[in-house]
C-alpha cells in the first residue's frame, strides 16, 4: 500500500467524468488499498479516484466505522434534506456550508466485482453524495450557499 498524492484546487482530474471500471482485477485492488491509505492518511472521511488522478468510477469512504470500498457506484435512493458544512481533501484549509440528502441508498460493487447495497443517514449520505459527485467531475464548491442565520443575528 502506498499514499498518493492528491490533486489539488485546479487539478483538471477533479473536473473529468469518470469512466465505469470493466476490470476487477489486481491493479483495481492496489488502487483501492492505496485510496484507503491515502484517505486515512490525510484524516478524510471519503476520498475519489480522481483525486489521485485515476478516471475511474471509485470511491472509498470511512466515517468511523471503518473503510468501504465503491466501485461504480449508483445512487439508488435519497430523501430528506440536511444543511453542514462540507470540506475536501482536494481543497484544503477551505469549508462551505452545503445543502443534501439526508438518506442515501446506494449500489456499488466491491473490488472482487460483487454488487452491495449500503445504506445510511447524516454523515455517511453526505460523503456519498460527495464522492459520487467527484466521479462526474464536480466539487462541492459549486453546491456551496449561506448559512441560515441564527436566531441571534
Ligand atoms: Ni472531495
Amino acid at each position: 500500500m502506498a499514499v498518493r498524492t492528491i490533486r489539488k484546487e485546479k487539478d483538471p482530474c477533479l473536473y473529468i467524468k469518470c469512466r465505469e471500471v470493466k476490470k476487477f482485477d489486481e491493479r483495481l485492488s492496489i488502487l483501492i488499498d492505496d485510496m484507503i491509505e491515502t484517505m486515512h492518511a490525510a484524516d478524510g472521511v471519503g476520498l475519489a479516484a480522481p483525486q489521485v488522478g485515476v478516471l475511474k468510477r471509485v470511491v472509498v469512504i470511512d466515517i468511523g466505522d471503518g473503510p468501504i470500498e465503491m466501485v461504480n457506484p449508483v445512487i439508488m435512493e435519497s430523501s430528506g434534506e440536511q444543511g453542514g458544512m462540507e470540506g475536501c481533501l482536494s481543497f484544503p484549509g477551505q469549508s462551505g456550508y452545503v445543502i443534501r440528502p439526508n438518506y442515501v441508498k446506494v449500489e456499488a460493487y466491491d473490488r472482487h466485482g460483487d454488487l452491495y447495497e449500503y445504506e445510511g443517514e447524516e454523515l455517511f449520505a453526505r460523503a456519498v453524495f460527495h464522492e459520487c459527485d467527484h466521479l462526474d467531475g464536480k466539487v462541492y464548491l459549486r453546491l456551496v450557499t449561506d448559512p441560515p442565520e441564527s436566531a441571534e443575528e
